[in-house]
């Protein structure tokens, strides 16, 4: 056995029912396993908790468990692991990174945010513990626009690292936030002109975009919001049909919870795939959440000087978002 590709690399015994395998261990050991809505079907039926950024940061905050089981990607693990630090926080696949929270090194940020001193500086969630140790505030998509509208008018923010989701504030506010020039490329990947044609086919669809995207996408949007933002407007309109650009792992909970409505992913630019997909996101499988449990590896390490300093931005987006 041995954890050197970011997992736990052992066989898994045969014969045996993964799944119930997965839940006794759960129980025997206090643990809780949260699943972001981009993550696998199967990751996400058997999380206890499904959720957006916020939410994932929410219950881990809350939680009781002994061991957090992160399936998602390496920041929320960290963002779950500082704000528990002396719980076991596990992401079952370490390798599990993000582009949008590459796209941002810590240390260009500081020289950035010391080269523009006197600026409040809000990171989003998808930042490493190292970046949000150099902010004020941290948001994610569902309370970005609540928390900088808490701000005085006059303030001058730093926003980092998302340009997409920073232009979108700044349109949806009238601010002029300085914007660290990030983005994920994932949401960076939709087309807007394969969107558009499927407008054409399926004129009465809504169209549901995530503010990772670019603006002219952002444009031709019903609705702009977050995962759960997206899925609530899905879940309370009238509408049957919906465009949706946002990573298609959130089309499993769409389906499950309006069966009578129809969800169309929004293509990519590249190639002839009709949906776009996180590569990092589906690297966690039902093999590896079991070998995580049952090893209690690999855990998420934050180096308890960083954590101390990304402790404060986080409780303060928790505070803001009640
Ligand atoms: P939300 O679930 O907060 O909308 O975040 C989207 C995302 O890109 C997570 O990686
Ligand atoms: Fe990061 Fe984009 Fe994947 Fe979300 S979808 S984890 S922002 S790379």
């Amino acid at each position: 056995m041995n954890v050197d590709n970011g997992y736990v690399d052992a066989p898994v015994e045969a014969g045996i029912d993964i799944k119930k395998e997965i839940l006794r261990l759960k129980q025997e050991k206090n643990a809780v396993i949260l699943a972001h809505f981009y993550q696998r079907p199967e990751i996400q039926d058997i999380a206890d908790f499904i959720g957006d950024s916020l939410a994932l940061a929410q219950i881990a905050a809350n939680s009781n468990a002994d061991i957090i089981v992160m399936c998602g990607v390496q920041f929320m693990g960290e963002t779950a692991k500082v704000l528990c630090m002396d719980k076991k926080v596990i992401v079952p696949d370490m390798s599990a990174g993000c582009s949008l929270a590459d796209s941002c090194p810590a240390d260009e940020f500081e020289k950035f945010v010391n080269a523009h001193p006197g600026h409040t500086v809000i990171s989003y969630v998808n930042t490493s513990a190292a970046v949000k140790a150099h902010t004020d505030i941290v948001v994610t998509s569902s309370n970005a626009r609540k928390i900088v509208d808490c701000l005085p008018a006059d303030e001058k923010i730093i926003f980092g690292p998302d340009r997409n989701l920073g232009n979108y504030i700044n349109m949806q506010t009238g601010r002029n936030m300085l914007l660290w020039d990030g983005a994920c490329h994932v949401h960076e990947q939709f087309s807007i002109e394969k969107i558009l044609k499927l407008k054409e086919q399926h004129p009465e669809a809504k169209v549901l975009v995530h503010p990772e995207c670019r603006k002219q996408v952002q444009m031709v949007a019903d609705k702009v919001g977050s995962t759960k933002a997206l899925l609530d407007y899905a879940v309370n309109s009238e509408c049957k049909e919906f465009i949706v650009a946002t990573e298609s792992g959130i089309l499993h909970e769409m389906v499950k919870k309006c069966p009578d409505k129809t969800f169309i992913p929004a293509p990519p630019e590249d190639g002839t795939c009709s949906c776009n997909e996180c590569s990092y996101m589906k690297l966690i499988t039902l093999e590896k959440l079991y070998n995580s449990l049952r090893y209690e590896l690999p855990l998420v390490e934050v180096d308890p000087e960083i954590a101390a300093k990304a402790i404060k931005p986080i409780k303060r987006m928790l505070e803001m978002s009640k």
